[in-house]
């Protein structure tokens, strides 16, 4: 399966600096890459970054991706975003359930499950969110938090379950610089196949990425492990060589 690198962009950005930033990527993307590439980008300018991407054939195949949605069709709801609003902007993909929606919003496994639900049933892939704290993972309970996360993912989205990505992004490794070892992510990207497979005969096509501090220089030994099938970055996706180094480094 083809590797999947996405970009969350988090809550930087502004007109100026993202044409920047894409005129930098289509620069370093005259070769098509062997993954599939996308950019995660803030709300408002999901419509400048569609009209970007139109003026520059290298950026063609670059998926385009939301980092929230409502888990609602459409009606009174202040401030939020619904499915078919993204996909109107050419949305391929969307975020949902990252742990800084779970820990500054509230967000349960329960609303990251029907935020999932509201993607698919839009055609937008969503891209869910798992991880452990540090404290979970100290107290040896790592298993135990990204397979109920999951689960419930699962039992919301039945047999779409195979039209979700997942992205392990242990929440000790998230900007901190403190990356999880190849090891270390290998071990719960393989749990969380397994968990993938007893819940739909599609596994195999469900890519797993893994998220938390991946940069340049460690992206070719994460991708290099066998269940590792792409990864989210934050901070290294704000810098066009950093995200098109690690572009390089997902070959099949
Ligand atoms: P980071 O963020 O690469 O800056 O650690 C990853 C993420 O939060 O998706």
């Amino acid at each position: 399966m083809k590797k999947l690198i996405a970009g969350n962009w988090k809550m930087n950005g502004s007109l100026a600096a993202n044409e920047a930033l894409l005129d930098a990527l289509a620069q370093g993307l005259t070769v098509a890459p062997a993954c599939e590439v996308a950019v995660c980008v803030p709300a408002p300018y999901l419509a400048q970054l569609r009209a970007l991407k139109s003026t520059r054939a290298a950026l063609s195949a670059v998926g385009l991706g939301a980092q929230d949605v409502s888990a609602h069709a459409s009606g009174a709801y202040t401030g939020e975003v619904s499915a078919a609003m993204l996909k109107d902007l050419g949305c391929r993909y969307v975020i949902v359930g990252h742990s800084e929606r779970r820990q500054y919003h509230g967000e349960t496994d329960v609303l990251v499950a029907d935020k999932a639900k509201a993607a698919l049933a839009a055609g937008i892939t969503p891209v869910v969110c798992i991880g452990e704290t540090l404290a979970e993972r100290e107290a040896g309970h790592t298993e135990e938090v990204v397979k109920r996360q999951l689960a419930a993912v699962i039992h919301t989205n039945g047999h779409c379950i195979s039209e979700i990505v997942v992205a392990y992004e242990p929440v000790w490794a998230i900007g901190t610089g403190k990356t999880a070892s190849p090891e270390e992510a290998q071990a719960v990207h393989a749990v969380l196949r397994a968990q993938l497979k007893a819940a739909t005969d599609q596994s195999a096509r469900v890519k797993i990425l893994y998220g938390g501090s991946m940069n340049a220089a460690n992206a070719a030994l994460l991708l290099a492990q066998g269940d590792i099938d792409g990864g989210l970055i934050g901070g290294a996706a704000l810098k066009a060589q950093d995200f098109l180094t690690i572009i390089a480094a997902a070959h099949a």
